[in-house]
């Protein structure tokens, strides 16, 4: 009778949201990841939050006093970076879908001669050939939040 109930209470509990993956978004985050997963580097945006973006370039650029605006956290860090105009070079966008070379970001963290401030992550070692690798793809394959 104990191991009855126990078995129903059990039951009840999946079925009523105790479960991590209950098909309605609960327990994954805004890319659909499950919470708390790291994403292996790779050209996807969620490779690059998790290997580059949150551990690295949220040091500073986290929250509504990110620098120039610009907040790289999980969930946001798309919206602040598609199609938005730069602020040190507002001819540029940070990110253009599909064209890494016409991308601000993409010169901020090869160090390229045209940027304004400094090469990025600011004051730390410059991203690995791997990670900048990563991004380049992510924008030539069209920057999609994936
Ligand atoms: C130590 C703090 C710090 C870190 C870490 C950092 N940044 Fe920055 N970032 C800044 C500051 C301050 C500015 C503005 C001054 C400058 O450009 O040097 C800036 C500016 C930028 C800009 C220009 C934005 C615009 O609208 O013109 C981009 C793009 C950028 N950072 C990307 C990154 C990326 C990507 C990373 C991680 C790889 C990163 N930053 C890491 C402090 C930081």
């Amino acid at each position: 009778m104990t191991i009855k109930l126990l078995r129903v209470t059990a039951l009840l509990a999946v079925l009523t949201g105790g479960w991590s993956c209950a098909g309605d978004g609960t327990g994954l985050d805004t890319l659909g990841n499950p919470l708390g997963s790291t994403v292996p580097l790779g050209p996807t945006l969620a490779g690059i939050q998790d290997n580059i973006f949150t551990p690295i370039c949220t040091q500073c650029h986290t929250g509504a006093a990110a620098p120039l605006g610009l907040a790289l956290d999980a969930g946001v860090s798309f919206q602040n970076l598609v199609g938005v105009s730069s602020v040190e070079k507002p001819e540029m966008r940070r990110v253009q879908a599909g064209n890494p070379d016409a991308s601000y970001i993409m010169w901020k963290i090869e160090g390229r001669a045209g940027i304004v401030g400094e090469r990025m992550p600011r004051g730390l070692p410059p991203l690995s050939a791997e990670q900048i690798a990563a991004v380049r793809g992510w924008i030539q394959s069209g920057a999609a939040a994936n």
